[in-house]
């Protein structure tokens, strides 16, 4: 990590247009002040009664670090995943990292976020010179949108995220990512915080992060009595375990096509909902502008639409190669744990698509020059060419799958999907099947 001088400092705030001044976090008291003000608000969606508000308060002024959130009567278990936000340790770099992101930030959201996501910013002020204090941002979330913030130490598993989610709560980590960073992999406040947390106001799209913490819920239910009926067999319930998590998954790829990296159009734009993608400023313009990627119409209430989501895969690595443009949030309500988990299921045993396809029927509103045909992938397989990860995934699972056979009424589901392989492909792949499952 580098080490910068005050000098730096300077130059990274006149860059961003910020005053070096403004980057002043309030002090305990300041905090406590605004807590109770915005704490006594009976002028919202879910008021905070005084038996949750008391308590609440005073622990955050005993200056105890922030867990997870409390207004409310739900509570999740975290586990080893359990972090607090110390915010007294945040470093002035810390402070000066998250503004010059969200005054960048603010730049590409104004010209490129939807009008509802830029409203909710508004909302929860994400946009000030410092880190925000998750005890007042805690509670100004649940008194609009029900939803509060679960404090992590890393990502977690998909399992604990959309358990959390049931249960409305968001995971959260508490560390900034390093000043002058666009991009991360992995995710850091600029990420939760200031590409999130605005969403929880699109009703539509909190809806869609509920209904796959529902979902996990029934798989999860499903699993358990799977494992009762087999009696202790072990290879039986490594089986079932690997199912319940493969489709959850599958699931997953809904939630990223959408929460994380959705597009909509807005009076004839297309414009920016996805976290993922409102968290990097160069992926918010990339994501409309870039000539690199494909961006396709998708109606998820259509379920050939929907497996076409679930059957896409990607990687979280670099900017994406493909993105789903939603004609209006409506859409998004047909998107029930029962639709979600059915689209699931069928994703598993039918063949994938790489992100960086176009896929017959798909309603094209841009070609990107990072486009490949749907064949591509197993050539290059087969000539042992350099390919990324998502190709080499989709293609070993595809070529397994139809070794295997499809069953004509699952490929039915997805009309586009080809019934076939090359010829030749399923040859080369039949002669070198343990070779190429080997392949990571
Ligand atoms: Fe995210």
């Amino acid at each position: 990590m580098p080490e910068y001088t005050q000098a730096d400092y300077e130059l990274f705030a006149k860059k961003n247009s910020i005053q070096l001044s403004e980057i002043r976090p309030l002090s305990l008291e300041e905090r406590i002040q605004r807590l109770e003000a915005e704490m006594s608000r009976t002028d919202v969606p879910y008021p905070i009664p005084p038996n949750k508000r008391a308590p609440y308060i005073a622990a955050a002024q005993r200056g105890l670090p922030f867990r997870t959130g409390n207004p409310g009567t739900e509570s999740v278990a975290l586990g080893d995943y359990e972090c607090q936000q110390h915010y007294e340790n945040y470093t002035f770099e810390e402070h000066l990292s998250w503004a010059c992101l969200v005054a960048q930030q603010k730049k590409t959201k104004e010209k490129f976020a939807c009008q509802e996501y830029q409203n909710g910013e508004k909302l929860f002020e994400i946009s000030g010179g410092v880190i925000p204090d998750f005890y007042l941002l805690n509670a100004r979330i649940y008194q609009q949108t029900a939803w509060q913030l679960a404090t992590v130490n890393e990502i977690i598993p998909a399992e604990l995220f959309f358990t959390c989610h049931s249960k409305r709560f968001f995971p959260v980590t508490t560390f900034m990512r390093p000043l002058g960073t666009d991009y991360l992999e992995e995710p850091d406040i600029g990420h939760d915080v200031a590409g999130h947390v605005a969403t929880f106001t699109i009703s539509a799209v909190a809806n869609v992060m509920k209904y796959h913490g529902e979902t996990r819920n029934i798989i999860y239910a499903e699993r358990d009595q799977q494992i009762e009926a087999v009696q202790g067999d072990a290879e039986a319930i490594r089986l079932i375990k690997t199912t319940a998590d493969e489709l959850l998954k599958y699931a997953g790829r809904i939630y990223w096509f959408t929460v994380e990296f959705g597009l909509v159009m807005e009076k004839g734009e297309v414009r920016d909902f996805g976290a993922g993608i409102l968290s990097s400023p160069g992926e918010t313009i990339y994501s409309i502008g870039g000539s690199e990627s494909n961006r396709i119409l998708i109606d998820p209430s259509c379920d050939q639409d929907l497996l076409r989501l679930a059957n896409t895969d990607y990687l979280i690595s670099e900017f994406q190669k493909t993105y789903f443009v939603l004609e209006n949030f409506d859409l998004l309500e047909s998107l029930t744990p029962d639709r979600i988990l059915e689209a699931s299921k069928k994703a598993m045993n039918l063949p994938d698509f790489t992100w960086r396809e176009i896929v017959p029927g798909d309603r094209v509103i841009d070609v990107g020059t990072a486009m490949m045909s749907v064949n591509e992938k197993y050539h290059r397989l087969m000539a042992g060419q350099e390919m990324d990860e998502c190709l080499t995934r989709t293609a070993i699972k595809n070529l397994n799958l139809y070794r295997e056979g499809i069953s004509n009424e699952l490929l039915a589901q997805f009309k586009q999907m080809p019934r076939e392989v090359p010829h030749e492909v399923a040859l080369w792949f039949e002669g070198n099947l343990e070779i190429v499952n080997s392949v990571d």
